[in-house]
């Protein structure tokens, strides 16, 4: 069995090194498509993948670890302990000078949240935290969110969803404060660990989803799959997470359309 506190102190430290290189020297060499024409990665999403992938691969050396840019597909178990890597959440806004992106490492144990962290780079902030330990925001402890309901609360939604007919994801848009688009699901993660908003709704990767989904339980944060079916760590799913009347009521508007 993993020993939680000796992965908490892997973890940050390979995570501030990886932010304070990344966000010392932002060039990049060179920038390739992926599925399509705004899905890239560049040579330093690679080279912050490789060196957190080997510095926890050395020091885990019985953990599988899923990584978005080398990613086996021939990972088709949670069993055991498992790394979840984004070296680059937000790769589009990084390769346009944005400063909103993020590096997010989720452990689980057995498919489940254990740990996880994410760091906002640069704004130097790492957000941390699992079941067990509770959520903080560099060394401090967060407190639980505060569950507004859709009136008082922002809301992010992803562009491919809100542009859907069926289920109409703008009735949400409509009830809430208003929308906020950050590009990154690391940044928006922070933004609902630290309260500054209350509901995202996307199609999310496990990278995406495993650190704040870690981190986020204890902080009054619920994520929840769109339709109902448990959150998969092995796919892409569309998901619905932020606190619970927020999460209720949306989640009741979208299912009561004629
Ligand atoms: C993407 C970003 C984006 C989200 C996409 C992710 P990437 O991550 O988080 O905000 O909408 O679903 O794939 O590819 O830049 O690591
Ligand atoms: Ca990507
Ligand atoms: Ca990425
Ligand atoms: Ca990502």
């Amino acid at each position: 069995m993993a020993n939680l506190s000796n992965i908490q102190q892997e973890v940050l430290y390979i995570i501030q090194k990886a932010a304070d290189s990344l966000r010392q020297d932002q060039h990049f060499d060179t920038v390739q498509r992926k599925s399509n024409r705004n899905d890239l990665v560049t040579d330093r999403d690679r080279q912050i993948e490789q060196y957190i992938v080997q510095y926890l691969a050395a020091k885990f050396p019985e953990a599988k670890i899923i990584s978005e840019e080398k990613t086996s597909s021939l990972i088709t178990s949670v069993e055991g302990l498992v790394f979840f890597v984004d070296p680059i959440d937000g790769t589009m806004n990084f390769v346009k000078c944005h400063d909103q992106f993020a590096i997010m490492i989720g452990v689980y144990q057995d498919g489940e949240p254990l740990f996880g962290a994410i760091a906002n780079v640069m704004a130097d902030q790492i957000i941390y935290g699992g079941p067990q330990v509770g959520t903080f925001l560099n060394q401090t402890p967060l407190p639980t969110v505060p569950d507004l309901p859709l009136v008082d609360s922002l809301v992010t939604i992803s562009t491919r969803l809100l542009w859907q007919q069926d289920p109409n994801y703008q009735l949400i848009v409509h009830a809430s404060s208003g929308l906020r688009v950050f590009g990154s699901a690391g940044i928006i993660w922070s933004r609902l660990v630290c309260g500054q908003q209350n509901l995202y709704i996307s199609k999310l990767k496990p990278w995406d989803l495993a650190a704040g989904r870690a981190l986020a339980m204890k902080n009054g944060i619920m994520v929840r799959n769109i339709d109902g079916s448990p959150v998969n760590m092995l796919q892409s799913q569309t998901v619905i997470i932020g606190t619970k009347c927020a999460t209720d009521e949306a989640l009741s508007l979208i299912n009561k359309r004629a």
